[in-house]
């Protein structure tokens, strides 16, 4: 499938790879973006579970991976069409985050406002030396839109977040790290054979057992700690009626790698 502001592409052993790509607006987000992201999305949804083991998302060109929702598009709305704007943006990065698979973002530059809520709703995030993380809305007289206040504090902390959108200041990528918003800092030219090995390391192991620590993992969040592990158990002991489960741990018991099919 083809769109004008992202490219999809597949490689070798069902890593993809989603480029936000308007590289001439810092691959800022208009409607039409997120639109075409929502279409993705549901297109990687459908494929099957060994087609599709691994998403990555970036930005085109070295300076950006997203500079936030395109602002002179929003110029023009009124708070009828901002509320379907922020609407729309919420459930497209709900449905990111939601999805089957494992989503590493690799964050290439600056990453603001509504990129930085894109990158927060990937499962985690490594970064280039030049990247930049902030929430710079208010300096616009606006706020994050699509998720930001929300799971940013949630990564980390209620006081950090509160600063970050209050100031509109920017972190540099080190900073990120010791906040435990980035898993690790790269050279640029490092950056995507790095989440490529880290994603070849996932796709390694079973599949069936990788989403459902995901599921665990976000839907346990919001739950107080028995229910979330009631869920726990209840996953734990659903992966004992797959095929995956059972070479997983005979391969161990015979010293042999484990050749896992998804079933
Ligand atoms: N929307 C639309 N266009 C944008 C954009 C954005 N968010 N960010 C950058 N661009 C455009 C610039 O207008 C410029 O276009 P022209 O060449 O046509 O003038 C081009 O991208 C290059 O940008 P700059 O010349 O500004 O590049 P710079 O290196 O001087 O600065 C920057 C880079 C610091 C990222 C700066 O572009 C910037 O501050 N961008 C806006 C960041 C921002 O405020 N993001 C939050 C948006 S609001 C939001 O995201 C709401 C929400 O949560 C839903």
């Amino acid at each position: 499938m083809e769109w004008k502001n992202l490219v999809l592409k597949s490689s070798e052993g069902g890593v993809w790879t989603l480029t936000m790509n308007r590289p001439q607006a810092l691959n800022a987000l208009n409607r039409e973006t997120i639109l075409e992201l929502e279409q993705a999305l549901h297109f990687l949804q459908e494929q099957s579970t060994m087609e599709a083991r691994v998403l990555i998302v970036t930005g085109s060109g070295e300076k950006a991976f997203v500079a936030g929702a395109d602002i002179k598009e929003m110029v023009a709305l009124s708070p009828e069409l901002a509320r379907q704007f922020t609407e729309k943006g919420q459930k497209v990065f709900r449905q990111l985050e939601m999805l089957r698979m494992p989503v590493i973002a690799a964050v290439n530059g600056f990453a603001l406002g509504g990129g930085l809520e894109l990158a927060l709703s990937c499962d985690f995030i490594y970064a280039s030396e030049n990247a930049k993380f902030g929430l710079p809305e208010v300096s616009l007289g606006l706020m994050p839109g699509f998720g930001g206040c929300v799971r940013l504090s949630r990564v980390v902390g209620l006081n950090k977040a509160r600063e970050m959108a209050m100031t509109g200041d920017m972190l540099t990528a080190n900073e990120a790290v010791s906040l435990g918003l980035v898993q690790k800092v790269l050279p640029g030219s490092e950056l995507m054979n790095h989440v490529l090995k880290v994603a070849n390391t996932i796709i390694g192991r079973g599949p069936k057992a990788v989403a459902a620590v995901k599921r665990v993992v976000i839907d346990g969040h919001d739950l107080d700690a028995d229910g979330a592990l009631a869920l726990e158990a209840s996953h734990f002991s659903k992966l004992f009626q797959f095929n995956d489960s059972r070479e997983g741990m005979n391969a161990f018991i015979e010293k042999r790698k484990a050749q896992f099919t998804g079933n």
